[in-house]
């Protein structure tokens, strides 16, 4: 099982050591940088402020904004037609129980108002994830399961002053920030539930792999009184000025997976699975190991056929199955521009890490200034 090889791992700790070694090079660099620079009028900027004011106060700088990640991501007709509705949700695994959308509408809006006081536990959740949320300030994303319903909740929140600052909520977000044209996790969230409609469609074209790769239910919810983030964005795609309003909190409330086991990177079983998958669906989806479930089907009555024992993957198709629990769209979170071609894990790593350390270090003053009017078009556009 952990047939690990030895050498790769060495040359992958090596990479990393030199990519940290890097970040930290230029972050030192930056730290230095004379405040007397003159600013670069025709740089592109995004100027955030809650809707209806217009402070000048939270600005953003970045050569790497790109118009397609700022203003394309949010589709306020698609999110309104995928909102969470208040009538009873049939649990995924015992369809005979059922939770209202109102009363996680309720216990949404509940756990909004504890985090606002700063609570660290909360009465109906408990944390699954909460590495790229800024606990201090509260804000980022953070990952719950409800403790009395089969549901996980990604609530994303986000302020003016948090939106123009990229660096405040984890490392993660920093790599995205400058590899995906200073797309962010609050914009990415919108694109999971379309992104998620062109898998399950993808998969509907492969019965083969349909019947043992799954998807949880997945809907947007909105607090009551939302608020909204105006966002100007200013010399993208040549154009002088553009603006969006966003929600500045929403949540994507999604069917909890039971799961059997973790995969593994270790585990040459679960690498197999992994890059099998992205091969089927494509660059849509992030193959990372994290974004599979194996599902407990055992106390399911279902009938699954034996097809993953001919691919040898150590799957027991009667008592388990692959769930993709993650949908973001890969190509807008990590700026791809063509596809990206893996044989293995290593490879697509390193493809990454080269992209990264391409857009952070390697990019010229004249292909800066090129791509500011002439956008690289959208890649597996949703
Ligand atoms: N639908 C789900 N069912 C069960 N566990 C989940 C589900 N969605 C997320 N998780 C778990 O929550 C944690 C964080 O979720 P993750 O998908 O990594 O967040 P992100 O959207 O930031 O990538 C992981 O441990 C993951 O396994
Ligand atoms: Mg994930």
């Amino acid at each position: 099982m952990c047939n690990y090889n030895i050498e790769n791992r060495v040359m992958y700790q090596r990479i990393i050591l030199l990519f940290w070694t890097a970040i930290l090079y230029s972050t030192i660099v930056y730290a230095i940088r004379s405040v007397h620079r003159p600013k670069d009028l025709c740089m592109p900027r995004i100027e955030v402020d809650w809707a209806g004011e217009k402070t000048k106060k939270n600005i953003l700088y970045a050569s790497h904004l790109e118009s397609k990640q700022i203003l394309k991501k949010f589709d306020w007709d698609f999110l309104q037609s995928r909102l969470l509705p208040p009538s009873p949700l049939p649990h995924r695994n015992d369809p005979t129980q059922q939770t209202s959308g109102i009363e996680l509408d309720t216990l949404l809006n509940k756990l909004l108002d504890e985090i606002k006081e700063g609570k660290k536990e909360y009465t109906d959740v408990t944390v699954l994830k909460r590495l790229d949320f800024n606990r201090k300030e509260g804000y980022g994303l953070i990952v719950f399961k409800c403790k009395h319903h089969p549901f996980v909740l990604k609530l994303f929140i986000e302020r003016p002053e948090s939106f123009v600052n990229p660096l405040s909520k984890g490392f993660q977000p920093y790599f995205f920030f400058f590899m995906g044209g200073g797309i962010n996790r609050h914009l990415m969230g919108f694109t999971r539930i379309k992104n998620l409609e062109y898998i399950r469609d993808a998969l509907k074209n492969d019965p083969r792999w349909a019947a043992i790769i799954d998807t949880p239910r997945k809907w947007f919810w909105l607090p009551k009184n939302p608020q909204w983030l105006s966002i100007r964005a200013y010399n993208l795609d040549g154009i002088s000025e553009q603006t969006i309003e966003i929600p500045a909190v929403y949540a994507i409330v999604a069917d909890w997976i039971h799961s059997t086991k973790e995969l593994s990177l270790r585990s040459r079983t679960s690498r197999t699975l992994g890059i099998k998958l992205s091969r089927i669906l494509g660059n849509r989806i992030d193959p990372h190991m994290g974004n599979f479930i194996l599902e407990d089907l055992s106390h399911k009555e279902e009938a699954v056929t034996d097809q993953m024992e001919e691919d040898n993957l150590l799957i027991n198709p009667k008592k388990e199955r692959i769930v993709l629990i993650d949908t973001e769209h890969f190509p807008s979170l990590v700026g791809l521009a063509s596809p990206l071609e893996f044989d293995g894990y290593l490879s697509w790593y390193l493809q990454l890490m080269g992209k990264f350390a391409q857009e952070k270090f390697f990019r010229t003053k004249s292909y800066r200034k090129h791509i500011q009017t002439h956008p690289i078009p959208e890649f597996l556009a949703l």
